[in-house]
C-alpha cells in the first residue's frame, strides 16, 4: 500500500456509523469491505455478480434538490466502495439482533420456516426491508417484484413469500389462510371442520412493523450534501477513481481521458472487470454530475437524465402516464412493461439508462423500444453538444455504439406516441424474471385515422445478432398496407429471411430464436388488431386475444398431524418447530466457514485450472506469478508430502494434475498469497503449455461408440424379458435425455486449514456433509494420522450432495498449503469457479423398449441409463447402480431388465446430488409410460394405474414390501387435486384456446432410504449434560439446512424430558463424535435420532436415583445433585443401522431400509408461441410416517419439488464444443426464482402412517420429493401434446429434460415454428454440446 497515492478521504455511514477509509481503493466492492474490513459478515457472497441478491443491503441517500430521503436495495457485490460517498448503508445487522432487538422483517421470514440453510436470508431480510421503507403495507406483487433478484436454493420460496405476505393488508383476509372461500364474498367457509387445523406458524405470535423505530438518515450526510461538492479522487494499487461534480469539469476529463469508462451502476463494467479481467487504470464516476439526473418535460415528450437509474426512469413514466391521454404514452408505457421484467430490484435500482443504452447489449431491453419510439440522445464532449437519433445506424457491434469516446450521454429524449400509433415491448427470457432475454423486441405501427392501412412501422429486435437490428425489410412489406393476415403472412417470410442467424451463431437456440421473432410480431398484429376492433376500425371477427400468463401466488395449504393431546408440552416430537438457527441466520449473526475472522498471517488460496479438456501438460512457469506483490507460494503435486490421489469406488484421481489434464477445470496447481485479489492476480499470471491429445470424448454417445467407462457396469432383470415381448400387443422405443444441474448451493465450497503449530495438529474448518471424509483426505494427504486433524462444521450453506468428494480433493489441497507456508490458508471458490471445477448431476441418457397389451397392461421393459460421468470416477458407477435399482418405480412390470453405465468423458467429474441418479432413471421410467399412454391415445394417469404394485409386492431385486401407502398417497392425491374435474376443465380450456394450452400430470413415486452399503448406516452422538442442566448434543450428522439439528434438539427434548430451550448444538466436529458419516440418502435423522435417543435415554437411567429421590425437584437440581453424587453426566450413543446389501450376481438383496412414498399432481399453462409457462397448481401427498417435525418436513419437500422443477424445466448446462462450461454464474445458469413457484402449492402430509424401520415412526425426506418436480414437466408435456393435436400431430414424440420454452415451444410445432427451416445435423459446429 506504501506505494498508492494519496487520495480523498471517503465518507459514508454503514448502519448508522460513520466510516472514513483513507485509501478507499476503486476495485473494492462494498461487500468485501463489509466482510473483511467492518467485519459485518451477515451479507453473504453468492456470485458476485448481481444474479443471486445474496449480498443484498439497503442504500439510502438524500437528495438536496427535492430534500428527500430515498431508500433502495442494492447488490453490494456490484457497489463499488468509491461509489459510497454521501450515502447511508443498511445491512442486515443494522436492522435487528438477538442482542437488542430482532426486526420483524427477520422475525416473520424465521418463523414462516422460510430460512433452511440460512444462506440466502439476509438478503432476502434486505429485500424485503427496502421494500417496506417505501412501502410499509405492500402488495402480494410489490413482494414478489422486491424478492425476484433474490435466489434461494433451500426452501422453494414458498415460506419466505408468506412470511412478508403478513405485512400485506390484504394478509388478513381468510384467503391468506388457505380458505377456498373468501370472508369478503361474505361466504362461510362451510366444509371446514369447526376445529381449526394445526398451522406451521401463528401469524397472531408476531411483532408488529413500527416504521418509526427504524435508523434514521445520519444528518451529518444531509450537512454534507447541502454544502458545495468538491471533486473526489481515490487511488488503489491499480486503478484511479475520479468523482467529478460538474458537467464542464467531467466533459474535461473525457477529453483528457477518453478510454476511461464512466462508472454509474457499474452493472456492466463491474462484471467485466471481474468476470473478464479487465484492467481500467482510471475510471470516472459522474454520479455527482446533477445535469445527467435531470428530467423535463417538452410539449413533445420527455427528456430523461442519462444517469437516471432504471428504477428512477420507471417511476417518472409511471408519474407521466396518468396525465396524459392514452394515445401520448404508447412508449411509455412499453418501456415501463419492459423495465418491470430486465433484471432485478436490485439491478434496476443502480443502473442507468444512459449505461444500458452506450453498453449495448445485443439482447438489451430497451434499445429496441427506444428505437422504434424515435427517441434520440443528447450527448456532450469537448466539441459540443449534438442530438443522436437512436436508430439501427446507432449501434454499430457488439458493445459498441456510433458515439466519440469522449463523447457523453446527458440525456435521453422519449416523444409522446401520436394518434393513430400503437407501441409495444416484448421480450421471451429462459426465466421469466431476472433474466437477460432471449429475445426481445420494440414494434411500432402507426395507422392512417380510422384505417387499417399502415402509414408507419418500425420494428427492432434484441438477441437476434450482435446489436439491437432493425427488421426494416419486414416494415417495407408491412408499410402502406392494410394490418391483416395477408401482409403479415408474406412479412413473416421476409422477416425469417431478413434475421436469419447461422446455425452455429453464439448463444445457440438458433431454431427458437428465429421462430420467437415471428411469433412475437405474431403477438403484436393480434394486439393491434384488438385495438383496431376496439377502435371500431375494423368490423371483422378477430382471433382470440392472447393473455399474459397467470401470475398471481396464492396462499397454500400445508396439512399435517397435530400431536396427540397426551403429548407432554416439553416434548417438541411432532411439532412445527421453526429451524434452531432461523432467527440468527435472519439477522446475520449465524456464523458460516468464510464468515470466521482472518487469522494472523492467513493465507487466500486460489486454484489454478486446465484450459483444455483433452491434453499433455508441457510446461507450467510459475515465476511470473511468484513475482507478483503478495504471493506467497505456488503449490503443485510434487509439494504433496502424503498420497497424491484420492480413492474412489477403485479408482485413483490426482489431486493436483502434473503430466495430463482430461477437462477443463483440472486442478493443477494452487496459488497462495496475502490477499484473495493478489491469489487470483497470481493464478492468473500462471502459464501452462500443453500439447493437445486427439479424440475428446463430450457426449453419453461418444463415450458409448468407444466404450469409455467406468466400472462397475450394472444389470438387474426379472422375468423374461426377451420372451415376453413375443407376446404383448405393441412395442415401442423411444428415448430421453435429461441435461445436468449444477448444485448451486448459495455458499459456495468453503474451507480454512489452520495449523496449530505443534505435532503436525491441523484445525479444518469447512463446509462439508462429511466432516470424516476431509479428516480422512487431509490426513492421507499430509501422510499424518487422524488423530491429528480435527475437522469442524459450523453450518453448511447449502449441499445437496455437492460437499462430499469434490470437497475433499479441496481440502487435501489446501492442507497441502496450510502444511508447507505454516500458516491458516483459507479457499473459497468464487461462482464461475465453483460452477466449472466441482461437476454436478450426471446428464443421463435413456433408452428404452416396452412392450404391452392394448389395455394398457405394460408386460416387458428393458431399460438402458447411460450417465455423463466426466473425467473422474468420483461416486459415478454408484449413481448408475441407483438408476437400475429405482426403475420399477411405483410399477409392478413383470418383466423388467435394465442396464447402468458410467460413461468417462472429458467434462469435469459429476458427483453426488440429491437423489443419486434416482431423478434421472425415474424420469426416463416415467417417460416410458407416458410414450405408451400416447401410443394408445389415453390419459398417461391410467396406464400408471393400472400398472402400479398392488398388495404384498416384491420388487426386481426379489425385496418385498407393501405398497399400501403409496396407493393411498396417489388416491389422496388425486382427490385433494379434484383430478379428474380439472382435467375435463383443461381439455375444455384447450378446446377454447389456440395459443395457450393447459397441461395436468400425476406421477408418483417410491423412494428407498439409507444406503445400500450398509457400513455406511451407523451413527454415534455424544451428549454432555452441565451442572446448571444445560445439554449440549454433539452428533455425526452436519446441518445443511435440513433441519437435522433441530430434530436432533427435539429427540433430546422428548428423551429427556426437558424443553428444547435446554438444549444447545455447537457443531459437528471429529473430535467429539468420530467416524461419522455423510449427511446424505435422506437419512441424517434416521441414524443421528437413534443415536442421540441411546445417549440421552442413558443419561435419562443414570439420573433415575436421584429422580426418585427428589420427585418434585427441578432438572437443573438434578443435574447438580448428579454431579454431587459423582454420576457422569455425559454419555455416548451408537446407531448400529440395517445391513443393506445388494447381491449384484444373484440379482437380490435388500439395499435400502424402507420406502418414502410421494404423489404430486401439477398443471401447468402453456404460452405455445413462446414455451413460456406458469405452473397453476401443485398438490403434494407424502407418506412420511410421523413426521418428527411437520414444519421441517414441509420444507424438505417443498425445497426438494422445486429443485426438481428447476431440474426438469429450467436448468441448463451449456459446453462449448470444446468442454468448456459456458453457464458459470446465475446470469447464464437458471435455478428457479420467486417466478417459478406454483401458484398454488399444497403439501398434504399422509396422515395415519407408521414406520417401524425409523425414529418415532418417521421416515426420511431429504431426497424423495426433488422427482415430484417431473410432474411439471410431465404436465408440459400434456400441454405441448394439445398445441401439437391442433397442428394434426398426434402419437409420442420427443422432449428432452429440461422442458425448457425452447424445447416446449419447438415440440409444440406451430405454424411459426414451423417455418424455421432446421439446419441439418453435422453440417455444421453447433454453438453448445448435448453432452
Ligand atoms: C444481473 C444483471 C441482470 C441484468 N439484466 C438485464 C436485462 O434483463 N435486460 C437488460 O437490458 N439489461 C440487463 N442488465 C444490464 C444492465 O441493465 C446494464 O448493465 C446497465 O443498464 C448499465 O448501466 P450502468 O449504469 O450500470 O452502467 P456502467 O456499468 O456503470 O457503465 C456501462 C458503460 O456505459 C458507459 N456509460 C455509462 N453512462 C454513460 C453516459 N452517460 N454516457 C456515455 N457512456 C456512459 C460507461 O462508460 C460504460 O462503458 C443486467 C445486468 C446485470 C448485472
Ligand atoms: S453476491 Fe451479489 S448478487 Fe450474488
Ligand atoms: S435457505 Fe435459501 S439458500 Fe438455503
Amino acid at each position: 500500500m506504501s506505494a498508492v497515492k494519496q487520495g480523498d478521504a471517503l465518507c459514508f455511514f454503514i448502519n448508522g456509523k460513520k466510516v472514513t477509509e483513507n485509501h478507499a481503493d476503486p476495485e473494492t466492492m462494498l461487500l468485501p469491505f463489509l466482510r473483511e474490513k467492518v467485519k459485518l459478515t451477515g451479507t453473504k457472497y453468492g456470485c458476485g455478480g448481481g444474479g443471486c441478491g445474496a449480498c443484498t443491503v439497503m442504500v439510502s441517500r438524500y437528495q438536496p434538490a427535492t430534500k428527500t430521503i430515498i431508500h433502495y436495495s442494492a447488490n453490494a457485490c456490484l457497489l463499488p466502495l468509491c461509489q459510497l460517498h454521501g450515502a447511508a448503508v443498511t445491512t442486515v445487522e443494522g436492522i435487528g439482533s438477538t442482542k437488542t432487538r430482532i426486526h420483524p422483517v427477520q422475525e416473520r421470514i424465521a418463523k414462516a420456516h422460510g430460512s433452511q440453510c440460512g444462506f440466502c436470508t439476509p438478503g432476502m431480510v434486505m429485500s424485503t426491508y427496502a421494500l417496506l421503507r417505501n412501502k410499509p403495507q405492500p402488495t402480494m406483487d410489490d413482494i414478489t417484484e422486491a424478492l425476484a433478484g433474490n435466489l434461494c436454493r433451500c426452501t422453494g420460496y414458498r415460506p419466505i413469500v408468506e412470511g412478508c405476505r403478513t405485512f400485506c393488508q390484504e394478509a388478513n383476509c381468510c384467503q391468506a389462510n388457505g380458505a377456498a372461500n373468501c370472508c369478503l364474498n361474505g361466504e362461510k367457509n362451510g366444509n371446514e371442520p369447526e376445529q381449526e387445523k394445526p398451522q406451521l406458524f401463528d401469524k397472531l405470535d408476531l411483532l408488529p412493523l413500527d416504521p418509526t423505530q427504524e435508523l434514521i438518515f445520519p444528518p451529518e450526510l444531509i450537512l454534507m450534501a447541502d454544502t458545495s461538492p468538491q471533486t473526489l479522487t481515490f487511488h488503489g494499487e491499480r486503478v484511479t477513481w475520479v468523482s467529478p461534480v460538474s458537467l464542464e469539469e467531467l466533459i474535461q476529463l473525457k477529453a483528457k481521458h477518453p478510454k476511461a469508462p464512466l462508472v454509474m451502476g457499474n452493472t456492466n463494467i463491474g462484471p467485466d472487470m471481474k468476470f473478464k479481467g479487465i484492467l481500467h487504470p482510471l475510471i470516472i464516476s459522474p454520479t455527482r454530475v446533477k445535469e445527467l439526473f435531470e428530467v423535463s418535460q417538452t410539449p413533445q415528450g420527455v427528456w430523461v437524465g442519462a444517469g437516471c437509474s432504471l428504477s428512477e426512469l420507471h417511476s417518472v413514466l409511471e408519474k407521466l402516464v396518468p396525465q396524459f391521454p392514452e394515445e401520448k404514452t404508447e412508449v411509455f408505457r412499453a418501456l415501463n412493461r419492459q423495465l418491470g421484467n430486465l433484471g432485478s430490484v436490485q439491478i434496476r435500482n443502480v443502473a442507468s439508462l444512459g449505461g444500458n443504452i452506450v453498453s449495448a447489449y445485443p439482447n438489451s431491453d430497451l434499445n429496441p423500444i427506444l428505437a422504434v419510439g424515435n427517441c434520440k440522445v443528447s450527448v456532450i464532449s469537448s466539441g459540443g453538444r449534438r442530438e443522436v437519433p437512436l436508430n439501427q445506424d446507432f449501434f454499430v457491434g457488439f458493445g459498441k455504439v456510433i458515439l466519440q469516446p469522449e463523447e457523453i450521454v446527458v440525456s435521453v429524449f422519449i416523444p409522446f406516441s401520436r394518434k393513430g400509433e400503437f407501441v409495444q415491448a416484448l421480450r421471451h427470457a429462459p426465466r421469466k424474471e431476472a433474466s437477460f432475454a432471449t429475445v426481445t423486441a420494440g414494434m411500432r405501427v402507426m395507422f392512417s385515422e380510422s384505417s387499417r392501412v399502415v402509414q408507419d412501422v418500425s420494428i427492432y429486435y434484441g438477441g437476434m445478432g450482435p446489436t439491437t437490428v432493425s427488421a426494416a425489410k419486414t416494415c417495407q412489406a408491412i408499410i402502406r398496407r392494410s394490418w391483416d393476415d395477408e401482409t403479415l403472412g408474406q412479412a413473416y417470410d421476409i422477416l425469417l429471411e431478413e434475421l436469419a442467424l447461422p446455425p452455429s451463431a453464439p448463444g445457440g437456440k438458433v431454431e427458437f430464436r428465429r421462430s420467437l421473432t415471428l411469433s412475437l410480431l405474431f403477438k403484436f398484429y393480434l394486439e393491434v388488431l384488438h385495438k383496431l376492433k376496439a377502435m371500431n376500425v375494423i368490423t371483422d371477427e378477430v382471433p382470440e386475444k392472447i393473455q399474459p400468463l397467470p401470475r398471481e401466488i396464492q396462499p397454500g395449504l400445508q396439512e399435517f398431524q397435530p400431536v396427540s393431546k397426551d403429548q407432554g408440552n416439553h416434548d417438541a416430537v411432532g411439532r412445527p418447530m421453526m429451524h434452531r438457527s432461523a432467527i440468527s441466520q435472519a439477522t446475520g449473526e449465524a456464523v458460516y466457514c468464510d464468515d470466521l475472522p482472518k487469522i494472523e498471517g492467513e493465507l487466500f488460496l486460489v486454484v489454478v485450472t486446465s484450459s483444455r479438456a483433452h491434453a499433455k501438460i508441457t510446461g507450467l512457469d510459475v515465476s511470473e506469478a511468484l513475482q507478483l506483490p503478495g504471493v506467497v507460494d505456488v503449490i503443485t503435486t510434487k509439494d504433496i508430502p502424503g498420497k497424491k490421489v484420492r480413492t474412489f469406488c477403485d479408482y485413483n484421481e490426482e489431486l493436483l494434475e502434473e503430466s495430463e489434464v482430461s477437462c477443463i477445470g483440472q486442478m493443477i496447481c494452487a496459488v497462495v498469497a496475502d490477499t484473495k485479489a493478489h491469489a487470483k492476480r497470481g493464478a492468473a499470471a500462471v502459464k501452462i503449455s500443453y500439447e493437445d491429445l486427439p479424440d475428446p470424448i463430450f457426449t453419453i454417445e461418444e463415450a458409448v461408440e468407444k466404450s469409455s467407462y467406468f466400472e462397475p457396469r450394472r444389470l438387474l432383470q426379472r422375468g423374461d424379458v426377451t420372451e415376453a415381448f413375443k407376446t404383448v400387443d405393441k412395442v415401442y422405443e423411444g428415448e430421453i435425455r435429461i441435461g445436468g444441474q449444477e448444485h448451486f448451493y448459495m455458499e459456495t465450497q468453503s474451507m480454512l486449514v489452520v495449523p496449530v503449530g505443534e505435532e503436525m495438529e491441523f484445525n479444518v474448518y469447512i463446509s462439508t456433509q462429511w466432516p470424516t471424509l476431509i479428516q480422512d483426505a487431509v490426513a492421507e494427504t499430509l501422510n499424518i494420522s487422524s488423530n491429528r486433524v480435527t475437522c469442524h462444521v459450523k453450518r453448511v450453506g447449502g449441499a445437496f450432495g455437492g460437499k462430499v468428494t469434490r470437497t475433499s480433493v479441496l481440502a487435501s489441497i489446501t492442507s497441502v498449503a496450510a502444511w508447507k507456508t505454516n500458516r491458516a490458508v483459507r479457499c473459497v471458490l468464487e461462482r464461475g469457479e465453483d460452477m466449472v471445477i466441482t461437476g454436478g448431476r450426471h446428464p443421463t441418457l435413456g433408452k428404452y423398449k416396452v412392450g404391452f397389451m392394448n389395455d394398457g397392461k405394460i408386460v416387458a421393459a428393458d431399460i438402458q441409463f447411460f450417465a455423463n460421468s466426466g473425467n473422474t470416477v468420483d461416486e459415478s458407477p454408484l449413481v448408475a447402480e441407483k438408476m437400475v435399482l429405482h426403475m420399477d418405480n411405483a410399477y409392478n412390470i413383470p418383466n423388467l431388465r435394465g442396464r447402468g453405465a458410467a460413461c468417462k468423458t472429458n467434462l469435469p467429474s459429476n458427483t453426488a446430488f440429491r437423489g443419486f441418479g434416482v431423478p434421472q432413471g425415474l424420469l426416463i421410467v416415467e417417460n416410458m409410460i407416458n410414450d405408451v399412454a400416447m401410443v394408445l391415445g389415453c390419459p398417461a394417469d391410467k396406464i400408471r394405474e393400472m400398472n402400479m404394485y398392488r398388495g404384498p409386492s416384491t420388487t426386481h431385486y426379489k425385496f418385498e414390501f407393501n405398497p399400501e401407502n403409496l396407493l393411498r398417497c396417489w388416491e389422496e392425491c388425486k382427490r385433494r387435486a379434484d383430478y379428474s374435474a380439472r382435467r375435463a376443465a383443461i381439455e375444455q380450456f384447450n378446446q377454447q384456446n389456440r395459443w395457450k394450452k393447459r397441461g395436468i400430470s400425476i406421477i408418483p413415486i417410491k423412494y428407498g432410504i439409507a444406503f445400500s452399503d450398509g457400513f455406511l448406516n451407523q451413527a454415534a452422538a455424544l451428549v454432555h449434560i452441565y451442572k446448571d442442566g444445560s445439554v449440549l448434543v454433539s452428533h455425526g450428522g452436519t446441518e445443511l439446512g435440513q433441519g437435522v439439528h433441530t430434530k436432533m434438539q427435539q429427540v433430546a427434548s422428548r428423551e429427556l424430558h426437558i424443553p428444547p430451550s435446554k438444549i444447545y448444538i455447537s457443531e459437528t466436529s471429529t473430535n467429539t463424535v468420530p467416524n461419522t458419516c455423510p449427511s446424505a440418502a435422506s437419512f441424517g435423522t434416521d441414524a443421528n435420532g437413534m443415536a442421540v435417543k441411546d445417549a440421552c435415554q442413558i443419561l435419562y437411567q443414570r439420573l433415575e436415583p436421584i429422580r426418585k429421590k427428589n420427585p418434585k425437584g427441578t432438572w437443573e437440581s438434578w443435574a447438580k445433585e448428579a454431579f454431587m453424587e459423582k454420576i457422569s453426566l455425559s454419555a455416548t450413543g451408537f446407531y448400529k443401522g440395517p445391513d443393506l446389501y445388494l447381491d449384484w450376481d444373484k440379482m437380490e438383496g435388500q439395499p435400502y431400509a424402507y420406502y418414502t412414498y410421494g404423489v404430486s399432481c401439477s398443471e401447468v399453462e402453456l404460452d405455445c408461441l413462446t414455451g413460456d409457462y406458469r405452473t397453476l397448481r401443485t398438490d403434494i401427498v407424502v407418506d412420511i410416517g410421523k413426521s418428527v417435525n411437520p414444519s421441517v418436513d414441509v420444507g424438505q419437500i417443498e425445497g426438494a419439488f422445486t429443485q426438481g422443477l428447476g431440474l426438469y424445466t429450467l436448468e441448463e448446462l451449456k459446453f462449448s464444443p470444446f468442454g468448456l462450461l459456458y453457464t458459470r454464474g446465475p446470469s447464464q445458469y437458471k435455478i428457479p426464482a420467486v417466478c417459478d413457484m406454483p401458484l398454488q402449492l399444497n403439501i398434504y402430509l399422509l396422515p395415519d402412517s407408521e414406520n417401524p424401520y425409523a425414529i418415532y415412526s418417521s421416515k426420511g425426506i431429504g431426497e424423495p420429493a426433488l422427482f415430484l418436480g417431473s410432474s411439471v414437466f410431465f404436465a408440459i408435456k400434456d400441454a405441448v401434446a394439445a398445441a401439437r393435436s391442433d397442428s394434426g400431430l398426434k402419437g409420442p414424440f420427443s422432449l428432452n429434460s429440461p422442458a425448457t420454452p425452447e424445447r416446449a415451444c419447438l415440440a409444440s410445432a406451430s405454424p411459426f415454428t414451423q417455418k424455421v427451416p432446421a439446419s441439418k445435423p453435422g453440417s455444421f459446429k453447433p454453438w453448445a454440446l448435448d453432452i
